[in-house]
């Protein structure tokens, strides 16, 4: 399994460990972090799955879609790091992967 470096609004840190297929929001939610709300579920609707996002190989997150940019317009907390994690499917290439949960809207 791949690491995944997860950092709170609190700015708690954690390392955990994640299943390759999964998204990233499916790992952060079953490894507890409730503040991660992902209310639509993965269904890139909500915006409520925001993190900031940091791998030394940018590609492998994947190309953000038109409607995935568009939830992340409406954000006051953009970077230019930000994803939705349900849109981010995890594997052993993104191993070491930084995620810090964005600021609620
Ligand atoms: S969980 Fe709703 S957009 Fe990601």
């Amino acid at each position: 399994m791949a690491r995944l470096l997860v950092t709170t609004r609190t700015g708690e840190f954690r390392e955990i460990e994640g299943a390759s297929g999964m998204s990233v929001m499916e790992i952060l939610r079953g490894a507890g972090f409730d503040e991660l709300l992902a209310l639509c579920g993965g269904c890139c609707s909500c915006a409520t799955c925001h993190v900031q996002a940091e791998h030394v190989d940018e590609s492998g997150l994947g190309a953000m879609s038109s409607d995935e940019d568009d939830l992340l317009d409406s954000s006051d907390h953009r970077t230019i790091r930000s994803r939705l994690s349900c849109q981010i499917m995890f594997g052993d290439h993104l191993d070491g992967l930084r995620v810090t949960i964005a600021p609620e809207d």
